[in-house]
């Protein structure tokens, strides 16, 4: 049986990885027309490096940014400039990008209740369509130590939902122990692209469960298009 899942491709850096994940996303961008294109961003720190590399001089003239809107798989129920937010992280890292504003689509937090922060998103959402179509061009995507991605936990019912697009998420399972909004599995499954971006020695095992069809989170994540798997080689099991 392969210690990797389907679809991985092995990068000796974090900065080979990234690279290969900012390509994939001027691909998946590159058509032609003022519609409207859509990105889900992930939290964590693996990804940090490719908002950078985005926003730097290799990449930020080949991204569309004034038809790109900006979109996050999960927040944390924090202050919209702590350190922990995903929203503040992205946007710090991608701040050399002509980002519009108006495209910047981050879950809102300061005043409102996690319920009120998950209604919100969902209705943020609604101005995506009614999935008929995928809701994003691509999804970035984490893996968790214990295998969870966004802010789906193992063993925990949000990771159940299948109706709504987000779900409010009280406990979290992995540090930063702060209640979370997340796009459930559907929601992250509705794209053309879905990139996972996975880094360093914790992941080992959660990709060997993973490969060895053991049920977690982010396994049950789809595409209409590819799921792809960018894995540096110190994360390889074995
Ligand atoms: C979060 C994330 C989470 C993250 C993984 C991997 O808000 O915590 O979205 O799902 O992607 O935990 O994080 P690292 O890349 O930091 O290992």
């Amino acid at each position: 049986m392969s210690v990797l899942p389907p679809g991985t491709e092995l990068f000796d850096t974090t900065d080979d990885l990234a690279r290969t994940a900012a390509e994939a996303i001027v691909g998946a961008l590159d058509r032609p027309g003022p519609e409207r294109r859509t990105l889900c961003l992930s939290g964590g720190s693996t990804p940090e490096r490719l908002y950078r590399l985005m926003a730097g001089p290799d990449f930020v003239t080949r991204i569309p940014w004034e038809t790109l809107h900006l979109f996050w798989g999960d927040e944390r129920l924090v202050g919209a400039d702590h350190p922990d937010s995903n929203g503040r992280m992205a946007l710090a890292a991608l701040s050399g990008a002509p980002v519009r504003p108006e495209h910047v689509h981050r879950v809102r937090t300061e005043g409102l209740s996690l319920a009120e922060s998950a209604e919100a998103y969902e209705r943020e959402l609604d101005a995506l369509g009614d999935g008929t179509r995928p809701l994003f061009d691509v999804v970035l995507l984490g893996l968790g130590e214990d295998g969870h991605t966004a802010s789906l936990f193992p063993g925990r019912p949000e990771v159940e939902e299948t109706r709504r697009r987000v779900v409010a998420v009280p406990e979290a399972g992995q540090p930063p122990y702060v209640p979370r909004v997340s796009l459930t599995v559907p929601a992250l499954s509705s794209s053309r692209e879905a990139l996972f971006l996975v880094a360093g020695e914790g992941k080992r095992s959660p990709l060997a469960a993973i490969a060895a069809g053991e049920d977690r989170p982010a396994a049950r994540i789809r595409s209409c298009g590819h799921v792809r798997w960018l894995v540096t080689r110190d994360a390889v099991p074995g």
